[in-house]
C-alpha cells in the first residue's frame, strides 16, 4: 500500500467523451504544462467537483503520458449525486482540482493474471490488462456488462495483445462463468472490480479454490456485509500531530479525523466509513485501531498507516504524520 498522495493538482477538462451508455471519459490535462504524478495500474485520484463533493476514479489510461490522466465515470442514478454532476455540470474546459494519485489496488508479480471486470469495473482492469499485455505475460480478461452498448472501452480492448478476452453481455449471454474461469485458471493470481455480487462469487470462489493470497480486489463503496464496529467500549486517547507539534485529546465519543480537522482543516476524507482511502495517514507512534475496509491483514500488523476517518487508537497516545 503506497502512503497516500495528497498534493493537489489542477488541471483542465480538455475532453469528454461519451465512451458508452451512461459513461463518460475525462481527460483531464495538467493546467500548468508540467507532467502530473507518475501512477501504476489499480491507482486512483480523488476528483474534487465543482459542488465540493470529492470522489474517487480509477487512472485508465497510459502511464507513460502523464500531461493528462483519463477517467471514465458511470452515471449511477441512485447514487450521491457525484456522477451526475460529472454527466451534467462538468464539460471540456473546466478547471477541476484532483488529489493523489494513490494506490490500493496494486499490480502484484505474477507468472499470469485473471481479470473480472464488471461494468465501469474496466477502468482498473484495463489499465493492468494494458501492462501485462506490454509485458508478455498470460493474461486472461472476462469483462461482463448489461448489454454491449454499455460496455465501455471496447475497442481498446480489441487492440490488446497476447491475451485472451471474453465479453459477456448479459442481454445475449447472461452472467460470466466465473467458477469455471477460475478452476481453469492454472494458478492465476485473481484481480477484479465490480458490482458487490460479482464481487462476492469471485472471492469465494477464488480463495476456496486458489487460496486467500490469489484474491485481489477494489470495491466502489463500502462493503454492505461489514459488521459495524461495537463502539461501546470506546475511550478516549491522545492525538500528536507531528507537523504542527500539537497534541489534542480525541473524547471517547468524538471521530478522530473530526478533531484532526479541528486543527487541520485541509486533511483530506470523503466516504467517511473506511472505504475510499482519502485519509489515509502515516502512524509514527502509537498502535492504531484499526475499523477500515481497505488494508490487508499485513498492513494492518505494519501500522505504519490507518484510515483516520474510522480508526482509534489501541495506546493511550497516537502520533500521526500530520
Ligand atoms: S474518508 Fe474514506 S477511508 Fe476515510
Amino acid at each position: 500500500m503506497n502512503l497516500p498522495q495528497t498534493q493537489e493538482h489542477k488541471v483542465t477538462v480538455a475532453a469528454k467523451t461519451t465512451l458508452a451508455a451512461g459513461v463518460v471519459e475525462l481527460e483531464l490535462a495538467s493546467e500548468d504544462g508540467n507532467d502530473l504524478p507518475q501512477w501504476e495500474p489499480g491507482a486512483h485520484v480523488d476528483l474534487i467537483l465543482p459542488s465540493g463533493a470529492v470522489r474517487q476514479y480509477s487512472l485508465c489510461g497510459d502511464p507513460s503520458q502523464l500531461s493528462s490522466y483519463k477517467v471514465s465515470v458511470l452515471l449511477d442514478e441512485k447514487g450521491r449525486g457525484g456522477s451526475r454532476e460529472v454527466h451534467e455540470a462538468v464539460d471540456a474546459g473546466a478547471i477541476l482540482t484532483i488529489k493523489g494519485p494513490r494506490n490500493h489496488f496494486p499490480l502484484g508479480d505474477h507468472q499470469s493474471y485473471l481479470f473480472i471486470a464488471g461494468g465501469i469495473g474496466i477502468t482498473p482492469m484495463l489499465a493492468m490488462a494494458r501492462k501485462v499485455s506490454a509485458a508478455g505475460l498470460k493474461w486472461r480478461l472476462i469483462y461482463g456488462g448489461r448489454s454491449l452498448e454499455t460496455m465501455a472501452y471496447l475497442p481498446e480492448i480489441a487492440e490488446l495483445v497476447g491475451g485472451d478476452v471474453e465479453l459477456v453481455p448479459a442481454d445475449t449471454k447472461g452472467i460470466p462463468d466465473i467458477k469455471g474461469a477460475i478452476e481453469t485458471s492454472d494458478g492465476a493470481h485473481v484481480y477484479t472490480c465490480g458490482p458487490e455480487p460479482m464481487l462476492r462469487v469471485v472471492e469465494e470462489n477464488t480463495k476456496a479454490i486458489l487460496g486467500d493470497e490469489f484474491f485481489h480486489f477494489e470495491r466502489f463503496g463500502a462493503d454492505p456485509n461489514a459488521v459495524a464496529a461495537d463502539t461501546d467500549g470506546d475511550t478516549a486517547f491522545e492525538v500528536e500531530l507531528a507537523t504542527t507539534g500539537k497534541t489534542l485529546t480525541v473524547a471517547a465519543n468524538q471521530k478522530l479525523i473530526d478533531v484532526v480537522r479541528s486543527v487541520v482543516p485541509g486533511v483530506p476524507f470523503s466516504c467517511e466509513q473506511g472505504y475510499c482511502g482519502s485519509c489515509e495517514t502515516g502512524v509514527l507512534a502509537g498502535i492504531p485501531l484499526h475499523r477500515d475496509q481497505l488494508l490487508t491483514e499485513e498492513e494492518r500488523a505494519c501500522n505504519d498507516t490507518m484510515m483516520i476517518c474510522v480508526g482509534r487508537s489501541k495506546t493511550p497516545k497516537l502520533t500521526l504524520d500530520i
